[in-house]
């Protein structure tokens, strides 16, 4: 049987077949072992299991590599536009002139959301987190865009996709407005992607507002590093939501849950905090000290990942558009040395040398959007923007194989065996 996995069990063989991918690990298909065998695979976390088969992101977790559709995210990051990169993930390939054109096109059209749609923000108290009001409006949209929820439909799957793509920025900004007091700004198609999101964030009506090219770029590149990231936690949550054959707005929404938590998304926001608590480089040693007392919950945020046992490729762009941009603005920010010497004393201690653990996207992007003028409240929601293109670029992924199956993973049982109901007198 060639390159088979040998599996035995109770003294029975069985092969099951190695799959090889373009590049990475080869992956065991163990789709028959239950019904060959009677016994399932364990592993919580899924830190040993394929999910599902994807041409869109490759991650060498080792080697510190992340490409899209075979592009390393440095050139990506030097050379494209988020648009650019929306249309490689979404369509398979970069735009030509005339394809950039007619996507960017399409993706301003649909910049509005319905008028009704703002009535939902009216609901949410003023000091709602924004990632609160992203969860509710996004999954409000199902309600808003009917003629775009079949999902067997792939021109309609399209629409959605570009429905979500588009009108990210307008919710995000029209959640930071509402967090502030402020009325909401109406989209400028006039403007890029980018530039839009930091008018519709930044402007006011009452006034014009002119795009900061330094920062309109930054921020496009913040995107560009947020696009897709393979199977992670948020994205494995569109797929599994996805797959029981739930509309897209109603799965993007199942993601940006996800995303909320401080493991996943959250974690720019708590990384910041954590340098702000820290202060002064001074204390450093203190933090360090408590990240490896296994008697202290505490852990360096914006430190560790699941994937890469190496540096994350993205924050060293990040690092990099943090320089650039203080240096463009003219600004310092203290916490910044604090993130370098952190960074520096944390590749030279021992513990994070033997557990692999090196800066990841989180731990530079909350300096920078701080710098830009974000409340570190929407960072994730910033995060989650950016990610909606990754989202549904494996979305139709998934919709569109047509191997495609409901996502039910099984479970290792360890409570009680069958017993008898007791009367409540006599328990
Ligand atoms: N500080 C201190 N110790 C750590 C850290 C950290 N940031 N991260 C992992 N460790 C230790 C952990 O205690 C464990 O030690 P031991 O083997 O002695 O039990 C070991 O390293 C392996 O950690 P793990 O929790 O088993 O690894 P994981 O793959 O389950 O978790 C992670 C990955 C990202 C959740 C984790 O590294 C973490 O909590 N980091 C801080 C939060 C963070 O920055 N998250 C952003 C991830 S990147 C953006 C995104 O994808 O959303």
């Amino acid at each position: 049987m060639g390159d088979n996995a040998k599996f035995s069990i109770d003294g029975d063989n069985f092969e099951y077949p190695v799959l090889q991918g373009t590049i990475g690990p080869d992956v065991v298909d163990i789709r028959k072992l239950y019904g060959q065998t009677g016994a399932f695979t364990y592993d919580p976390g899924f830190t040993s299991t394929a999910s599902c088969e994807s041409e869109l992101t490759f991650i060498d977790g080792g080697e510190g590599v992340l490409l899209h559709r075979g592009y390393p995210i440095e050139q990506l990051a030097e050379n494209s536009s988020f648009m650019e990169v929306a249309h490689l993930l979404l369509r398979g390939e970069l735009p030509t002139a005339d394809e950039y054109s007619e996507f960017t096109n399409t993706i301003t059209r649909h910049t509005m959301v319905h008028e009704q749609l703002r009535g939902f923000y009216q609901g949410f108290r003023r000091d709602a987190h924004p990632m609160a009001i992203m969860c509710g409006v996004v999954g409000a949209l199902s309600a808003f865009y009917h003629d775009s929820t079949d999902i067997n439909d792939p021109a309609q799957r399209m629409i959605a996709s570009h429905r979500l793509v588009a009108k990210m920025p307008t919710i995000a900004a029209m959640a930071y407005k509402y967090s502030i007091g402020q009325p909401f700004v109406y989209p400028d198609n006039e403007l890029s992607y980018t530039g839009n999101f930091l008018r519709m964030t930044f402007g006011v009506p009452a006034e014009e507002y002119e795009v900061h090219p330094a920062i309109e770029k930054a921020m496009d590149r913040i995107f560009i590093l947020h696009a897709d990231h393979e199977q992670n936690a948020s994205t494995s949550t569109v797929r599994l939501a996805g797959s029981s054959g739930a509309n897209p707005f109603a799965c993007i929404a199942a993601g940006i849950a996800c995303l909320w938590g401080p493991a996943h998304g959250g974690a720019n926001e708590a990384a910041l905090n954590m340098l702000h608590e820290i202060g002064h480089p001074d204390r450093i040693p203190e933090y360090i000290k408590r990240a490896k007392d296994k008697d202290d919950p505490f852990r360096l945020m914006g430190f560790g990942h699941r994937v890469y046992k190496n540096y994350d490729p993205r924050a060293s762009v990040m690092q990099e558009t943090v320089r650039e941009v203080f240096e463009t603005l003219k600004v310092k920010d203290p916490v910044f040395d604090v993130a370098l010497q952190l960074e520096e004393m944390a590749l030279n201690d021992p513990y994070f040398i033997d557990k692999k653990l090196f800066p990841n996207v989180d731990f530079y992007s909350g300096i920078i959007l701080s710098a830009i003028g974000f409340p570190t409240s929407m960072f994730t929601v910033l995060f989650a923007l950016a990610r909606t293109v990754g989202w549904v670029a494996q979305w139709n992924e998934m919709i569109s194989d047509p191997g495609q199956r409901i996502g039910r993973p099984r479970q290792l049982y360890t409570g009680p065996a069958k017993r008898d109901y007791v009367p409540i007198d006599k328990r």
